[in-house]
């Protein structure tokens, strides 16, 4: 099966009520260990590339990967996905090369700090959907601010200071086209998202379904959505490593997101934490051990473990064989009908 759409995956999720893992990679054995997961458990997935990604890779190794991933697994539904693109150019490199689906994350300026005017947002985004559109290619937009910083990117804080305004929310989405919403509803990228488990309030869950009350039909989306399990930091920590006591989003505040129009969920912690505990522990119990196979495997099926877990409880699990691909040929149609009506 040829990469397909964003659009369709989420559209066809929106159909079955599910919603759809978005999982960052930066290397061969961690696109593996989702493709793995999603054979296992029949899930159309997503594979998302950040900036930091592209660059770590060399983007061109990544998306050849990506083709042999679609090739090696032609009954799973697979979307290469860009993540917080930082700009026009930035989206328009990841389309040029091949990329179904960009985030313009136009919530932050440029340099992936400072938050934007509402205004500045929308010119960007809206651009981007215009080129993207054109060649049959997925937009996810941003409108509100996460919390904490990722390899340089974000504006730091809490989550719960730029949190996304519902009126907003529709005027954005108005303005721009965009097929997809990320909004900010408490959550932060990376480890450390709160000091003890959080409850629905503290997640602003409520600014969630009033955002898919006045949105019935925009696929939202839940960044910072890693659980941080507590079983992953006590391997890490039981090998040496020391990470400080933290909490996650719980997957149940997930799964009320995805019963009120949440279709994407991006998780790139959990498997952070997966494979540094797998390599620590061969590390620390086999030290005479040097040959790299040795540790990246059990570090690949530490994150297959934890990708096809998020898979069963998002709802995705099953759903690999619901419907055909349309082909990105065929979604520059679509686009171009849509925008005629
Ligand atoms: O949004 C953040 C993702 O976890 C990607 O992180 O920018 O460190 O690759 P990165
Ligand atoms: P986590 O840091 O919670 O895994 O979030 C990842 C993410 O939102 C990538 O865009
Ligand atoms: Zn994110």
């Amino acid at each position: 099966m040829p990469l397909v759409s964003m659009r369709q995956l989420l559209d066809e999720a929106a159909k079955g009520g599910y919603g759809v893992g978005a999982f960052n990679v930066n290397n061969m054995e961690q696109i593996q260990a989702i493709m793995e997961a999603a054979r296992d458990t029949k899930s159309p997935v997503i594979i998302q590339a950040s900036r930091g990604a592209r660059a770590y890779s060399q983007d061109k190794f990544l998306y050849h990967l990506m083709l042999a991933a679609a090739e090696l697994y032609p009954e799973i539904p697979l979307v290469m996905h860009l993540d917080h693109g930082n700009s026009f150019a930035t989206c328009k490199s990841a389309i040029d090369l091949g990329f179904t689906s960009v985030m313009m994350d136009g919530s932050l300026k440029e340099d992936g700090k400072t938050p934007t005017t509402f205004d500045e947002n929308v010119e960007v985004t809206r651009a981007v959907v215009e080129i993207a559109h054109a060649k049959g290619v997925t937009v996810e937009g941003e409108i509100g601010v996460l919390g904490g910083i990722e390899d340089g990117h974000g504006a730091g804080g809490s989550g719960l200071e730029h949190v996304t305004d519902p009126e907003q929310a529709v005027e954005f989405v108005e303005k721009t086209g965009v097929d997809a919403l990320a909004i900010a509803i408490g959550t932060s990228h990376g480890a450390y998202k709160f000091s003890s488990k959080p409850d629905g309030s503290v997640l602003k869950m409520d600014v969630l379904m009033e955002i898919h009350r006045r949105l019935p039909n925009v696929h939202l989306v839940m960044h910072g959505s890693s659980s941080v399990p507590k079983d992953l930091q006590d391997v890490i920590n039981q090998y040496g490593g020391k990470l400080k006591p933290t909490w996650g989003v719980p997957v149940e505040e997930i799964q009320l997101g995805i019963r009120n129009g949440v279709r994407k969920i991006n998780v790139d912690t959990d498997n952070r934490l997966a494979i540094t505990g797998a390599i620590r522990k061969v590390f620390a119990e086999t030290p005479e051990k040097f040959d790299p196979r040795d540790y990246m495997k059990p570090a690949r099926d530490a994150m297959k473990k934890v990708v096809a877990l998020r898979m069963t409880q998002f709802g995705q699990a099953g759903h690999a064989g619901d419907y055909a691909p349309i082909s990105i040929d065929e979604m520059k149609k679509y686009y171009t009908k849509a925008a005629a009506k």
